[in-house]
């Protein structure tokens, strides 16, 4: 089977309490928690619902957003990590924080959380 578009186009549900299985499993739940001082975003794929993660059928890589600038991305091996990623910030309350996610067969898939 081929690999999903890389370019889009990028889902997002817009209320995860009427979404599908199917949606909640493919959307990032973004987090963000202070940590001895220090900002801490964390990003898990699966919104109740865990994405699998077989050598057919994972989430190659994590790219988290602050506004429109990139700040971190993780690109992950089927089977042996996780689609869970943690990272320090240092952003301003109010930022809008982007994780989106690339399904190697579903495509993206993004969600926003207000910091
Ligand atoms: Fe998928």
């Amino acid at each position: 089977m081929p690999e999903a578009p890389i370019l889009g186009p990028v889902n997002m549900v817009a209320d995860l309490s009427v979404a599908s299985d199917f949606e909640k499993k493919h959307t990032p739940h973004i987090e963000a928690a202070t940590v001895d001082g220090v900002g801490i975003v964390s990003v898990t794929v699966g919104w109740g619902v865990p994405h699998p993660n077989q050598p057919d059928h994972f989430i190659g890589w994590i790219e988290l957003f602050a506004g429109e600038a990139s700040i971190a991305r993780f690109d992950l091996s089927p089977v042996v990590t996780a689609p869970t990623v943690s990272v320090a910030v240092d952003l301003e309350p109010g930022t809008v924080v982007r994780a989106v996610e690339h399904c190697n067969l579903h495509g993206l898939w993004a969600a926003e959380l207000t910091l």
